[in-house]
């Protein structure tokens, strides 16, 4: 850490800093801070005494500007959804929120762009694209309050991925403000600009440690015609790898979603309410949500019909039933989407967001399974995730009745034991969520090291003075 950073704002500074955004937008009161200081997990708890919130880019200019000269550090925070304590100000960070960047500047249906601020929630987005007749394809259990800064910010991942990529490809221009308060006009529509360094990807997935993210072009695509949602029952993760490999090959459309879940997650979900319910009559050892969409609008359904009856015929699936209508998918969607949540009420959960090369994935979860119940007897693996992209989330669920603080307190320990599996398939310890500060520890032990010793190159070079998001990643 720089021995000059002042971590928590000088008193004397306050209010220079609140002059900037307005009294109003400069927030103290404890209990209006309060949501803004721990994560969805319960995993965090942090510190501040004063969160901005800046309504604009020029605002956001000169409270880094600030910043920088006074060597203070800011905590970047959006929806605050992050699973890896990254919005978290932990020793007393000034919160920068970008929540109130809301607008959606343009949407260009001709050029498939859209242009938003930073704090747009997803949802908007999304909703923006569809009444211009697009899709914007990012799709997150947290869509409802998780922004597009923070989005970019992760490099989100979800259930879109798998068809139309990860953030980092939905992205063809931002903007930025830097360390010291300059900002860098990148907001471009092209597809191709070879003008140099692709300078935007430096700032996607930096998890703000090297600049805020104020607003960004976003690639839009053709609404599909015809949507259909399949909820499937298999024997095998293996039966699963295969399924999608067939699907993507044979169904006249594309597989847009193709989500895997043990039957314990299921179970979890169906036990914790949240309207959920089971869609299939009999109960099997893994599901499939798939999803395929079609330029085309007649044929679809039974093009999914005939391929799933020929996979029954075939051993690959157990039984299927596809949505008869769009509550019914929601429906389907709703029970992967409520998954994070129905891990709570079953105790501690030890979390790995991993991913390993689609066929590596059945070896992968039979051989951590094994080794995690192997380490703590009676503990629950509820794998499940984009087995399409090979990001599983390895998460762990407690011994029924053992003592959670206990549990929870074999984290690393469990995370040794599966991140030497991921590492065997030459895997990613961190597949979607990040580095924040979950897994600052882990990515020194498995970055490459030239890779590693870039990185904080890069860090020193566009944030001298570490005051941006210090104790994240690196
Ligand atoms: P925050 O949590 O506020 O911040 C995240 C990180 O970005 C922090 O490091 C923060 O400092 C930084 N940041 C935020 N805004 C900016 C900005 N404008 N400029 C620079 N830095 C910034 N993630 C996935 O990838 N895939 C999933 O499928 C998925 N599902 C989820 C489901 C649930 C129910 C929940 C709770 C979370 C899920 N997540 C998932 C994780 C989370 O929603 C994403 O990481 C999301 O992208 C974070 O957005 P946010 O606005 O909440 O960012
Ligand atoms: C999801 O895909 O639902 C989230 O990324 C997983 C999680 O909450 O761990
Ligand atoms: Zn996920």
């Amino acid at each position: 850490m720089n021995e000059h950073l002042r971590r928590a704002p000088a008193p004397d500074l306050l209010p220079r800093f609140a002059a900037i955004v307005g009294d109003k937008y400069a927030v103290t009161d404890p209990q209006t801070l309060a949501p803004h200081l721990i994560e969805g997990r319960g995993l965090y708890q942090g510190v501040t005494s004063l969160m901005l919130r800046p309504g604009s880019t020029e605002e956001v200019a000169a409270i880094l500007k600030l910043a920088n000269e006074t060597k203070t550090a800011i905590v970047p925070q959006g929806g605050n959804t992050g699973l890896v304590g990254g919005q978290i100000p932990f020793d007393g960070e000034l919160i920068l929120s970008l929540t109130r960047l809301d607008k959606i500047r343009e949407v260009d249906a001709s050029s498939n762009t859209i242009t938003v601020e930073a704090g747009v929630v997803l949802q908007k987005a999304q909703d923006a694209a569809a009444a211009a007749g697009r899709l914007f394809p990012l799709s997150l259990g947290s869509e409802g309050s998780c922004t597009i800064g923070g989005n970019l910010s992760t490099n989100a991942g979800g259930t879109g991925a798998l068809a139309y990529g990860i953030a980092r490809e939905l992205v063809a221009g931002v903007e930025v403000v830097l360390a010291d308060g300059r900002v860098m006009h990148l907001l471009r529509k092209l597809k191709k600009d070879n003008t140099g360094y692709d300078l935007r990807h430096i700032f996607v997935g930096a998890e703000g440690t090297l600049g805020i993210i104020t607003a960004a072009v976003l690639k839009l695509f053709p609404q599909p015609r015809a949507v259909e949602t399949a909820f499937i029952g298999l024997k095998s993760p293996d039966a699963a790898v295969k399924l999608l490999n067939l699907a993507q090959a044979r169904i006249g459309g594309t597989v847009t979603g193709f989500e895997l879940m043990v039957r314990g997650i299921v179970e979890m979900a169906l036990k914790h309410g949240h309207g959920n319910r089971d869609p299939l009559a009999g109960a099997h050892p893994w599901y499939v949500l798939m999803e395929v969409s079609s330029q085309q609008s007649e044929g679809l359904r039974d093009a999914l019909e005939t391929f799933l009856g020929d996979a029954i015929e075939q051993d690959l699936v157990e039984d299927a039933t596809i949505a008869a209508n769009l509550d019914q998918r929601k429906a389907f969607w709703h029970l992967r989407h409520s998954l994070t949540e129905v891990q709570k009420p079953e105790g501690g959960s030890i979390k790995h967001d991993v991913s390993v090369p689609v066929a590596a994935v059945p070896a992968f979860i039979a051989e951590a399974s094994a080794a995690v119940e192997a380490l703590i007897p009676g503990s629950r693996p509820v794998p499940f995730g984009h087995v399409g992209d090979g990001n599983i989330h390895f998460n762990v669920s407690q011994p029924v009745g053992a003592d959670s603080k206990a549990f929870l307190a074999r984290w690393t320990e469990v995370n040794a034991v599966v991140d030497k599996i991921v590492l065997k398939y030459q895997g990613s310890i961190s597949a979607e969520h990040g580095i924040g500060k979950l897994k600052r520890e882990s990515l020194v032990k498995v970055k490459d090291p030239v890779a590693l010793a870039l990185m904080r190159d890069l860090k020193k070079m566009l944030d001298p003075n570490g005051i941006l998001n210090p104790g994240k990643v690196l």
